[in-house]
């Protein structure tokens, strides 16, 4: 169960934090990774540290906002690498403001980022999913599809639209044999939530606010990633797991 072996995975923003490592961990799985992120440089240092692992990862570098970089980023991929089985959209960006005073261009990069990049890239991908009746995308959401605080308001809608992009995939796509589903985490460290477990009272605000009193690690999103890109998943459409430690069920 849950062997990737023989399948191909693009991962959008896969240079660093939770994309590189559901990259490694649909490697070790069995898939054949692609790793991308918006500069070679991101991308080569982080084929470099799969490399390290024993993995070979490709490697495509593109802006997942931009339609023309990745119509060619994914034709070159499935050219010269292989057809995509597997999706995952990952790439994603905060930047955050109280709603009021937010810039036009704040709220803007955030949606292109974190919601039309799941369209454009969806879009292009799928093509070849249904001409082999075949593939799997995994759409990165957030808890704050559902739960905003205060000076994300951007996020909070673009990852709100995200799910319904799930949904309206799933809709559309799934009589071609193509499963789409979210996975949300809750606070994971990374490079993004920096800001937040760096500064004390953020920090224990988010320990105290999540049942399992503790963030989550990357690494404890594979478990979801391989079960959703696998057969095991074959019936599994439009659906969002929740990864978060608890937060989205306590008051
Ligand atoms: N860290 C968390 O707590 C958390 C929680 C919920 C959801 N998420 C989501 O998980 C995903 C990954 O987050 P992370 O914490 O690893 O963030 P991160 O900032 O560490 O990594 C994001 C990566 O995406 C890349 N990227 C940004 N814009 C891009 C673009 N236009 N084209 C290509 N690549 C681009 C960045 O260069 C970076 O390498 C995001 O969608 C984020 O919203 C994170």
């Amino acid at each position: 169960m849950f062997d990737l072996s023989g399948k191909t995975a693009l991962v959008t923003g896969s240079g660093r934090g939770i994309g590189l490592v559901l990259a490694r961990g649909l490697a070790k799985a069995g898939a054949r990774v692609a790793v991308n992120d918006l500069r070679d440089d991101i991308v080569g240092a982080a084929r470099e540290t799969l490399r390290r692992d024993g993995i070979e990862a490709a490697g495509a570098a593109f802006d997942v906002t931009d339609r023309e970089a990745v119509r060619e980023g994914i034709d070159r991929l499935e050219r010269d690498v292989a057809p995509l089985d597997i999706l995952v959209n990952n790439a994603g960006i905060h930047r955050r403001a109280p709603l009021a005073e937010m810039s036009a261009e704040d709220w803007r990069l955030v949606i292109e980022t974190n919601l039309t990049s799941a369209f454009l890239v969806g879009q292009r991908a799928v093509r070849g999913m249904i001409a082999r009746r075949s593939g799997k995308i995994i759409n990165i959401c957030s808890l704050n599809c559902e739960l905003p605080r205060p000076s994300i308001g951007n996020y909070a809608a673009a990852k709100g639209g995200l799910v319904l992009l799930t949904r309206s995939m799933t809709v559309e796509w799934a009589r071609h044999n193509i499963q789409i589903n979210g996975i949300a985490p809750g606070y994971i460290l990374t490079e993004m939530t920096k800001p937040l477990y760096e500064d004390p009272e953020k920090n224990a605000w988010i320990i105290g606010r999540t049942p399992a009193e503790r963030w989550g690690r990357p690494e404890e999103l594979v478990g979801a990633a391989v079960f959703l890109a696998s057969a095991e998943a074959d019936f599994v459409n439009g659906h969002v797991l929740f990864v978060d430690g608890g937060m989205r069920v306590a008051l």
